[in-house]
């Protein structure tokens, strides 16, 4: 299959009659990236690779060899009238056993400012053109520009470590949101929540669910394509949804949720001292311990796979062990 992505090579006219060229990565390229990340000061070679030293020749010679294993890399150069050229920068995304890819930028400090954007728009479409749907990216919580450019292409959390503060975040290729990563085995949480970080994440993956955290409009972020009145993949794909955004955003994003994917349960969670007025729609507090909250999201989502079609059905076949009654009420506020 011939890929059309415009990657084969993309040219930028500069001043001083230079030339950026974006194209494949190739073997060749290994010496030009061993400059590159030479040249990066400490910080940023932590934040491309979690460590101050340059990666190791036999790492980034394997790195050119991307497509060997699924695949692909971008290679952004800058040749000058003389004949020189240099790389200054790359993006590549190695292919995950999902089907999606793992991806990693670069770019030289003096060619910031818009070529981080640039390059990562060329992978993304690279990507689509090959069939995989989402691109993660493993981020340090204080790379700003990283999660910046990653917000403006709307991402959702798949994870969180600690040590160091790294956040997984994974965005979509062909549509401005991801879609689930995988396969259905699992049922599905989606939680709005701002800063995409919710407390009792954890204890929702250790009973079985499969979480996704989105940062909701709060962050201004206007991506959310139910607030415009659009399915969104995320919402559509769940098994239950927990609105955590609060206030009026938080009540929007339930109407849209309610009125676009009617048949996915969704639980609002209340801050202390917040009342809602609504009896149709299942609530949680903020303080409930977590395995009431769980048990909350596994009677919505039990209830919802038996009435829910044999999509729901089907995405269920494989989970066992859902407690027949978890003391969850639709409409409670929780203890
Ligand atoms: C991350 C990186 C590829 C971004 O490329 P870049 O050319 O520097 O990107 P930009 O300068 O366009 O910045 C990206 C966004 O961050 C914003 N930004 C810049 N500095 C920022 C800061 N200190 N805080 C928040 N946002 C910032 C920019 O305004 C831009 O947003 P916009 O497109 O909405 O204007 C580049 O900085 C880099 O190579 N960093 C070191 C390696 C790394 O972190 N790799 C990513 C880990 S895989």
């Amino acid at each position: 299959m011939a890929h059309s992505v415009g990657t084969q090579c993309r040219c930028v006219a500069l001043p001083a009659a230079r030339v950026l060229s974006i194209r494949p990565m190739r073997d060749s390229d290994a010496d030009g990236l061993i400059a590159l990340y030479a040249g990066l000061n400490i910080d940023d070679r932590y934040q491309r690779f979690f460590s101050g030293r340059p990666p190791p020749e036999s790492f980034v010679r394997k790195m050119t060899n991307v497509t060997e294993r699924g695949g692909f890399g971008l290679i952004a150069v800058i040749e000058g009238p003389d004949g020189t050229s240099r790389i200054v920068g790359e993006a590549t995304y190695e292919l995950l056993p999902d089907g999606d890819g793992e991806l990693g930028i670069t770019v030289a400090e003096d060619a910031r400012g818009w070529l981080g954007p640039y390059l990562l728009d060329a992978l993304v479409e690279a990507a689509a053109d090959r069939g995989v749907p989402n691109l993660e990216a493993y981020v340090l919580v204080t790379n700003r520009r990283m999660l910046t450019m990653l917000r403006a292409r709307g991402y959702a959390i798949v994870d969180h470590d600690e040590q160091p503060a790294v956040i997984r975040v994974t965005i979509g290729t062909t549509q401005r949101m991801p879609t689930w990563p995988g396969t259905h085995e699992r049922p599905r949480l989606l939680v709005e929540v701002p800063g995409g970080r919710w407390h009792a994440e954890e204890a929702a993956r250790e009973a079985g669910f499969q979480v996704l955290a989105c940062p909701g409009p709060l962050l201004g972020w206007s991506h959310c394509p139910a607030l415009h009145g659009e399915p969104c993949p995320l919402a559509a794909g769940a098994d239950v949804i927990v609105d955590a955004i609060p206030d009026a955003a938080g009540r929007s994003l339930l109407d849209a949720h309610r009125s676009i994917h009617p048949s996915v349960p969704i639980c609002i969670e209340l801050r202390s001292g917040e009342t809602d007025p609504d009896g149709a729609v299942a609530k949680i507090s903020r303080g409930t311990s977590d395995s009431i909250v769980i048990g909350v999201l596994e009677r919505l989502a039990k209830d919802a796979a038996v009435g829910g079609g044999p999509r729901r059905k089907d995405a269920w076949q494989s989970i066992d062990g859902l407690p027949d009654d978890s003391g969850a009420q639709g409409g409670s506020e929780g203890p």
